[in-house]
């Protein structure tokens, strides 16, 4: 039978993405299979309900997840939500499942297949399903805009009659997917810009953009990267030696964009208060890391904190404030892992649980947590 996909409006106060573009949308019609948008799902992202009906979407109420095979969605539906779907539907959606075990308790009670998309393993494969990168690269953008957008200065260097302006100095901690987007973005607007990061591989990337490599590069350092590309927690003595190191740079910067992440586990501390207190006046800080803890002491995520006189950005969801184009990627992503998910012939879910990128995304399964990094099952292996 012909599966039916329902794409949910986000019930999350601060999430203005939707799992479906107008594209994405079209994709899974002309794969033969049936698409129901929940009305107004696309609105804070500038999609109208009429869009998604134009190219063959039915448009219903909450209740018509009852009947869907697969649910898409930005974030893990909540207890009240899942209540209103079919047992055995395939739930795809950024599940931010650490910490999160009881939540994982309910889906799998509920007998629903979920997915979290932020576990993708990155092979060349998965590229074009990969939610971290498209969601981190829009965010390092948009960290830059927010600070220009607080910033009391110019960026680039103007030489004018009046006098010369100086061009601003962007210091950005974790050169990862965000971090080079921030640097490519600074550099855009003519700021003077420096990156760290503790992977070897960030050195010729901050390079390559033009920014200049700020790092302890001891045996540590070149130890520092895992198989699947992501940091590994630092020991004391290489954080102690990394605060030094930055201590002496960041008093000359007025803006830091922090986007340090260790997957797992709390973000790690990068700028203390001292660190702060040794900046201009008028110094910034963007925090990306600020919804897993923070990587700036007195960050808080949300707001604008002021500490020792300088303003901490602290926004919750960046790539959401970016959300028309945070939403054309993610649908992309999710278009992308969901066609290898169905039967083409039979334009029906058929979940292949041998295939690597079910392996390593499918959280519960059947009634039970299965994915090995939440109590699951041990068969498989997981990078993470
Ligand atoms: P992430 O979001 O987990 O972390 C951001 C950055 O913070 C990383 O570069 C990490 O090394 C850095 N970091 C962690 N602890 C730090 C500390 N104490 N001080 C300074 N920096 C610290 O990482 P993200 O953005 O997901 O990227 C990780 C790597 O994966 C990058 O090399 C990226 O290019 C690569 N990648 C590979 C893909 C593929 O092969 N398909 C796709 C996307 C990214």
């Amino acid at each position: 039978m012909v599966s039916t996909v329902f794409i949910a409006k986000e019930t999350h106060p601060e999430e203005s993405r939707v799992a479906a573009s107008v594209d994405s949308v079209k994709k899974m019609i002309a794969l033969g299979l049936e698409v129901t948008v929940q009305k107004g799902a696309g609105a804070a992202s500038q999609i109208p309900d009429n869009a998604y009906a134009d190219v063959g979407a039915k448009l219903s109420a909450a209740t018509a997840a009852k009947s869907a095979d697969v649910v898409l969605r930005v974030r893990r539906p909540t207890d009240a939500e899942i209540k209103n779907y079919k047992k055995g539907a395939a739930v795809i959606a950024i599940m931010d499942p650490y910490g999160n075990e009881k939540a994982l308790a309910v889906l799998a009670k509920a007998g629903l297949s979920t997915f979290a998309m932020e576990l993708m393993p990155r092979i060349t494969r998965a590229q074009v399903m990969d939610v971290l990168s498209s969601q981190a690269n829009l965010a390092g953008y948009q960290a830059v805009i927010d600070a220009a957008h607080e910033f009391d200065r110019a960026m680039p260097m103007m030489m004018t009659a009046a006098g010369t302006v100086p061009a601003a100095k962007i210091f950005v901690m974790g050169a990862g997917v965000a971090g080079l987007q921030a640097i490519a973005t600074g550099r855009r607007l003519g700021a003077v810009v420096s990156a760290t990061d503790v992977r070897p591989a960030a050195k010729e990337q901050v390079a390559s953009l033009g920014g200049k490599f700020i790092a302890v590069e001891d045996e540590e350092f070149k130890a520092a990267e895992t198989a699947g590309g992501y940091a590994k927690e630092m020991s004391k003595e290489y954080q102690a030696k990394q605060a030094a190191l930055v201590a002496d740079h960041i008093a000359k910067q007025d803006i830091v964009i922090t986007t340090a992440l260790i997957p797992g586990r709390p973000a790690p501390k990068l700028v203390s208060k001292q660190m702060l207190k040794s900046m201009k006046p008028g110094s910034l800080c963007v925090d990306l890391a600020v919804e897993r803890g923070g990587n700036v002491e007195g960050a808080k995520a949300g707001e604008i904190a002021e500490v020792e006189g300088v303003r901490i950005i602290g926004y919750n969801n960046v790539a959401g404030r970016i959300s028309a184009s945070a939403s054309q990627l993610y649908a992309k992503n999710l278009l992308s892992f969901l066609e290898t998910l169905i039967d083409k012939d039979a334009k029906s879910l058929a979940i292949n649980p041998e295939d690597e990128l079910v392996k390593a995304t499918m959280l519960t399964h059947d009634g039970k947590i299965v994915h090995p990094n939440f109590g699951g099952a041990t068969d498989t292996k997981g990078d993470a």
